[in-house]
């Protein structure tokens, strides 16, 4: 399998992904199909986009005939399905544009595979998804084992595409693979989500909003030990089977906030406790789960995966690198840099 569609690759996880891959393997043509949504931005494959094994596609994973002519002109052999919208709030807010792309989206790419892999024997379908598909823990660890129970708009999109995606595979045979994975951090992620919003808040003095008391628990994981899985179980992943992927490290959420606020003071020469004073409680989110934290063991024993990084180190060099890339910052945000590249690259 050496001609690999990834989706979402101009995402936050997708572009460590697509990074991974075109670098690792030189002989494979990597196409990275995106939508450029808020939270795609071609400014985080910068370093690769001339690769001569790299291509780009500006598509929308819900125009299903799109999806069987890329397959089938690109004559992809393997897909690697990354492209969503993830942000719990907004879906709270617009469920319809998670319905539409995690599960409309999801259905078109596994059809047009299924008529391109149809009568060859080769292919694979990999499906990337979460630990909130399996709802909120009170005590012990989610296994592939544990019953569905997704609480938001979001997971219950995310936990709709994973049925479909298990469908099929029993169904129609197509050769699918399936990960959950907890909470992903590190650099270019969209400044929406817990870590970045408060790195950017605290460098630029504004408040920080902790939901409720601060007490959910999140089981972080730095993102390219996420893609280093991701590049682990498409290659070795048995047919047919789901792996959780997770940090084994559990965090209260404000204890996280305080930890970036007391690192940021001496990055940024400031008084010790300086930026704690930010920090404002807010109103809940609504349904806000309490706890995710990931078995991990499966995919330890079966493929070899281990997280390499910790999380102290992980969040320091997180924090470095948002310092230092002010410029990506302010052209995610802004929009500019999207209208630019959205001339750049029209729809096929
Ligand atoms: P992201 O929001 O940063 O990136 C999503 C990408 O998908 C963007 O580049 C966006 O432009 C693209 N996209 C959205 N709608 C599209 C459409 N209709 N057609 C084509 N492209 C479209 O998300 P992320 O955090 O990188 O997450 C990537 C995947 O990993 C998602 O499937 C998510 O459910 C899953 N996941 C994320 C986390 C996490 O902590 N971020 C954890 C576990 C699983
Ligand atoms: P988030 O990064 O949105 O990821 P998810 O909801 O998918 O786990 O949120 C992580 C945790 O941080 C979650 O418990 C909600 C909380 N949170 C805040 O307290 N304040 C914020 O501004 C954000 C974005 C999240």
């Amino acid at each position: 399998m050496k001609r690999i569609l990834i989706t979402g690759g101009a995402g936050f996880i997708g572009s460590h992904v697509v990074r991974l891959f075109v670098n690792k393997y030189p002989d494979y043509k990597i196409v990275n199909l995106d939508k450029l949504t808020y939270a795609g931005n071609l400014e985080n494959l910068r370093d690769i986009e001339n690769a001569p094994n790299y291509a780009f596609i500006k598509a929308d994973i819900c125009d299903g005939g799109l999806m069987d002519r890329i397959i089938a002109d690109e004559n992809i052999e393997g897909v690697i399905h990354l492209a969503a919208e993830s942000h719990v709030d907004r879906s709270i807010k617009s469920p319809m544009d998670f319905i539409h792309t995690n599960i409309i989206g999801t259905v078109n790419l596994l059809n047009a595979a299924k008529k391109q892999w149809q009568g060859k024997n080769h292919g694979r379908f990999y499906h990337i998804s979460t630990d909130e598909v399996y709802g909120s823990l009170e005590s012990g660890f989610f296994t592939e084992e544990t019953a569905y129970d997704p609480r938001s708009p979001y997971s219950s999109s995310k936990a709709s595409s994973d049925h479909l995606v298990r469908a099929y595979g029993h169904t129609y045979k197509l050769p699918v693979v399936l990960t959950n994975c907890s909470n992903n951090y590190g650099s270019y992620q969209f400044p929406e989500k817990l870590i970045p919003l408060m790195i950017h808040n605290i460098q630029s003095e504004k408040q920080l909003p902790v939901y409720g008391k601060g007490e959910n628990i999140r089981d972080w994981l730095w993102v390219e030990d996420h893609a280093r899985a991701i590049d682990m179980v498409f290659h070795k992943g048995k047919e047919g089977e789901t792996y959780n992927i997770g940090g084994n490290n559990e965090w209260k959420n404000l204890d996280l906030v305080h930890f970036l606020c007391d690192l940021m003071d001496k990055k940024l020469g400031r008084g010790k406790g300086e930026s704690r004073k930010l920090i404002s409680f807010v109103t809940d989110r609504a349904g806000h789960d309490m706890r995710y934290a990931i078995d991990a063991s499966k995919i330890k024993k079966e493929i070899g995966w281990e997280p390499s990084v910790r999380f102290e180190e992980g969040l320091e060099n997180t924090v470095d690198w948002y310092l230092k890339n002010d410029a990506w910052l302010e052209h995610v945000t802004s929009g500019a840099y999207k209208e630019y590249y959205d001339q750049q690259y029209k729809n096929r």
